[in-house]
């Protein structure tokens, strides 16, 4: 009998609390998996940048990347590994920085979901270049951006077509405003959005592998009091179909880890936003639910680097479109994406490979999540971000709110 050690690599910018959280329960789940007539264990290390030879081996059998989205050196030398050396990742790095939310917009409307109506419209302002004033001349047609939004109807949002974090994003209530708000966009290439009138609720669906938590969500709420801690706000069968309709777009996109948002009004959910590169993790974020995400993540993670899983390099869209082509109700069409993002995550060795060999995690994590380190890693990141005389205050509130959690049944 052989032992065999599975790495996995943490690629990190400026996270302080979630690491700390992972690798030391990862530490307290004392691994030894079977694994044929071999025992598995289980590495987990920071990745370094540093120079690389592109022909060199690559020491980890899973990384987890936070770096992808803005740097680069990090982003080639993850597409190195997956390409020569069999590494999985998530999230997968081509199709990270190539699918913005234009093209989720796309694919996900294809498909029937309910997405508003939205255009892309030509930027205000272009950076010069050679070519340019004779592409304009010749081919940029001048538009009449009013009658665009009296046919999108107000409000509406103008918003980046490649946004995040809430940047660029502009809430529009008439035409005037419309013009005001295109006149200093600048160079960046705009969508308008039907906006979602009178929604009753708004929902981060968060997927993690083939595991997903519906977060009630307040915009506009203080930073730390957007993610609400209320766990049955929802009706099962609303919370069933956010979940499916996460799974199905992050098995689409090969995304492991990301976040989507969706309003209701009227009783009918809109999807607004649901290319979430690199969603929140923070304990100052996600308090409450901070301890499910370290739970996902460790649960995932293991999986992968147990079972040798590889990133898929084929995007595979046919077989959506087949059925988002056929002759079906969205629900149906629903239920058929929901079998291939089933087979994608591989949901049943999954949950049996959880319930074998992890079957100690919610009793090592409750145990955990009271414990000083965990504290402490609190502490180190409201340090990062609040000012000197609220440190004590915020350090307490996330710790009381992780309590809490324990409290209800650590789920
Ligand atoms: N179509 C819409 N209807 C209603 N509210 C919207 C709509 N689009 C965006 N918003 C509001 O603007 C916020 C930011 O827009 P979003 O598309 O999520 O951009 P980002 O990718 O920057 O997070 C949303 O959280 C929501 O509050
Ligand atoms: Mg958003």
């Amino acid at each position: 009998m052989a032992n065999i050690t599975r790495r996995i690599g943490l690629s990190l910018g400026a996270d302080i609390c979630w690491p700390i959280c992972y690798e030391e329960l990862f530490r307290q789940l004392d691994l030894s998996i079977p694994h044929g007539k071999d025992k598995l264990s289980f590495e987990v290390e920071r990745v370094f940048i540093e120079p690389f030879n592109l022909q060199q081996p690559c020491k980890y059998d899973v990384v987890i990347d936070r770096l992808t989205h803005w740097y680069h050196m990090s982003r080639e030398w993850i597409k190195k590994s997956i390409l020569m050396n069999d590494l999985y990742v998530f999230n997968n790095p081509w199709s990270l920085t190539s699918m913005e939310k234009h093209t989720s917009y796309c694919a996900m409307m294809r498909l029937g979901f309910p997405v508003p109506e939205t255009w892309l419209i030509p930027p205000k302002e272009y950076v010069d270049s050679a070519d340019l004033q004779s592409t304009l001349t010749r081919y940029a047609k001048l538009f009449d951006l009013g009658a665009i939004g009296d046919q999108i109807g107000y409000p509406m949002f103008m918003k980046p077509y490649d946004g995040g974090a809430w940047v660029g994003v502009t809430a529009i209530k008439d035409r005037e405003a419309l013009h005001k708000a295109y006149d200093i966009s600048g160079t960046r290439v705009m969508h308008l959005q039907k906006g979602v009138k009178d929604h009753d609720a708004f929902v981060r669906c968060i997927g993690l592998g083939p595991q997903w938590r519906c977060v009630n969500y307040d915009p506009a709420a203080p930073l730390h009091d957007r993610y609400r801690m209320d766990t049955d706000f929802l009706p099962t069968s609303e919370q069933i179909k956010l979940q499916d309709m996460t799974m199905v777009i992050n098995a689409f996109f090969g995304w492991d880890f990301n976040s989507c948002e969706s309003l209701r009004s009227n009783g009918e959910w809109a999807l607004i936003d649901f290319a979430n590169a690199c969603p929140d993790s923070q304990v100052t974020s996600l308090h409450f639910h901070f301890p499910w995400l370290i739970k996902a993540n460790l649960r995932w993670s293991i999986f992968c680097a147990a079972t040798k899983r590889k990133v898929s390099a084929d995007l595979n869209w046919h077989k959506y479109f087949k059925i988002a082509d056929s002759d079906r109700s969205f629900d149906e069409k629903l239920a058929e994406y929901v079998k291939i993002a089933h087979e994608h995550f591989d949901i049943e060795n999954f949950e049996e490979f959880c319930a074998k060999h992890l079957s100690h995690l919610d009793e090592v994590a409750d145990e955990f999540f009271g414990s000083d380190t965990v504290r402490d890693a609190i502490n180190q990141k409201v340090k990062a971000l609040y000012p000197e005389h609220e440190i004590d205050e915020f350090t307490e509130l996330f710790w009381s709110r992780i309590q809490d959690w324990r409290r209800q049944g650590g789920e």
